[in-house]
């Protein structure tokens, strides 16, 4: 406080003040009061209970301003009770609080309590009010969570859209909520160590600052924050905050990181199948000759029996080399994704071929159950062979070249879909890595050894067709990976399949 003479005059002040002036305990009595009102004095004023005094009722007034504003540690401003008919007319109580400031906790130590006529305030006042009213009405409905809070933490604004974004209502928000209760682990300490900062857009600025909040639930959500400090002149008053959900936007860069991933997975079998079929045709043409050149020296020339079953073993291989070297470029086939009926027996059988003298297969067994009945499946051929090969890799990898391979298919009527269960007798998927396997990337592979790409490139194909794959383990017995297909619809034009 200042001198005496100005101590004089503020109480001169309060006295001349023509509206009602009373300071009140938090136990609502009466400390001061500028003018007791009509009929009573000081005396029998101070230190008896307001209610008591000025409304002549035992219990606190409902609603009671005090009341309101002990709540919320805030001013609250009420009309006054009484028969008023015009609302322009109705008094109103003001009343805001006087804190300890010698106290740690800066508790409540009075209030002071004003009554005034809305009609006072004047024109310029409801003019000031109104725009107030319509900027308010702008954050309330802006499709951000915009929240406002004081310097000690208090919310003073929380919009509809915080309300969803966080899951607290507006009410519970504006009552109970602390600004520190939105960040997880203390971040609202970053956040204004940032805010104050020159870093992201000046001093009392937060430009496009990346951080996560607390959901009610406890769920921790990205967000894009903007934001920047109230002040009143140097004094820093609150600070305001625009929340945005990052949570739409993440997803899809995720799906576009994955989409890209795939492509770059096809592109690397596409590049592989293009050289496979590059080497296939190179074999064609001294294979054919082989052949050609066997069959003339076994017609021509008059053997002997020892001889010529040794020209008849070289034709032998040699048409073997040629069935390989078919299915090899039936398997690069170099064409667009193009999809028709497929028996998926035969696909697998074709991977199979391809993969089984690799010397990675020489001590597994391979077992295949296949249902000859199975519907053909609405397919390109090549997505296929991908899918296949890279399961039963990863699996004669997984179980390092020893072990058995069961293959599986069944048909599922009811679902209208096929199986193909994949079994392998390795080590099989760690718990803690099943829910990754099928993210671009994941590898538990020595780096030069796998790229962590073949099973969502898998992933990718089967989404592609409308089906679904699974990963399980059987205790001790290694990795099933399940795939379901739908099978092609029976009026789709073809029964054919290739
Ligand atoms: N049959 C299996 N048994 C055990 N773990 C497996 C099996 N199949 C896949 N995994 C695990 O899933 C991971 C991801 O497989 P994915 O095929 O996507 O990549 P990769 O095989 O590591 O690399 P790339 O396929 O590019 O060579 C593997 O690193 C492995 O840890
Ligand atoms: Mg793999």
């Amino acid at each position: 406080m200042g001198s005496e003479t100005e101590n004089q005059y503020f109480l001169k002040a309060v006295e001349a003040f023509k509206r009602r002036f009373v300071v009140i305990s938090p136990e609502h009595i009466i400390l001061a009061v500028n003018d007791p009102g009509e009929g009573l004095d000081h005396s029998s004023v101070i230190g008896k209970i307001c209610h008591q005094v000025f409304y002549n009722r035992p219990e606190p007034c409902l609603p009671c301003p005090i009341q309101k504003s002990k709540e919320t540690g805030r001013p609250a401003l009420q009309p006054k009770t009484g028969d008023y008919t015009d609302p322009a007319e109705i008094p109103c109580l003001y009343v805001y609080p006087i804190f300890n400031q010698n106290s740690q906790d800066n508790s409540i130590e009075a209030f002071v309590s004003l009554d005034f006529d809305l009609s006072t305030r004047g024109e310029f006042e409801d003019k000031a009010q109104s725009s107030n009213a319509f900027l308010r009405n702008l954050i309330l409905s802006a499709v951000d969570g915009v929240i406002a809070a004081d310097k000690k933490g208090r919310i003073l604004i929380f919009n509809d859209m915080a309300a969803e974004l966080f899951g607290y209502s507006v009410e519970e928000a504006m009552e109970s909520l602390d600004i520190r209760d939105i960040y997880p682990d203390h971040k609202e300490l970053e956040v204004m160590k940032a805010l104050r900062s020159d870093d992201y857009g000046g001093r009392g600025k937060l430009r496009s600052y990346e951080v996560e909040v607390l959901h009610k639930n406890g769920e921790h959500i990205p967000i894009n924050l903007n934001a920047s400090i109230v002040y009143e002149g140097d004094r820093e008053v609150a600070t305001i905050g625009f929340f945005h959900d990052q949570r739409g936007i993440n997803r899809m860069k995720a799906e576009l990181e994955k989409t890209q991933m795939q492509l770059l997975q096809s592109e690397k079998m596409a590049s592989l199948g293009k050289l496979a079929a590059g080497v296939a045709h190179q074999l064609n043409n001294p294979l054919s000759g082989i052949t050609l050149f066997t069959k003339l020296v076994l017609e021509e020339y008059n053997l002997e029996e020892g001889a010529q079953k040794d020209l008849f073993r070289v034709m032998e291989d040699a048409e073997r080399c040629r069935d390989t070297v078919k299915e090899l470029l039936e398997f690069a086939r170099q064409t667009k994704h193009i999809r028709r009926p497929h028996d998926i027996n035969r696909a697998i059988s074709r991977t199979l071929f391809l993969l089984e003298n690799q010397s990675l297969f020489q001590n597994i067994i391979i077992e295949k159950e296949l249902d000859p009945t199975l519907p053909p499946v609405h397919s390109d051929i090549q997505q296929l062979n991908h899918m296949f090969m890279n399961i039963i890799l990863n699996a004669a990898q997984a179980m390092e070249g020893k072990g058995r391979l069961q293959i599986k298919t069944l048909f599922l009527p009811e679902k209208e879909q096929v199986r193909i269960e994949i079994s392998d007798t390795g080590p099989g998927i760690p718990d803690e890595i099943l829910s990754h396997i099928f993210d671009p990337f994941f590898t538990t592979k020595q780096e030069g050894e796998g790229t962590g790409l073949g099973l969502s490139l898998v992933y990718g194909i089967v989404q592609n067709q409308g089906g679904e794959i699974k990963a399980r383990n059987l205790p001790g017995e290694g990795a099933t990976f399940i795939i379901d297909l739908p099978i092609m619809p029976k009026d789709d034009g073809g029964s054919r399949s290739e």
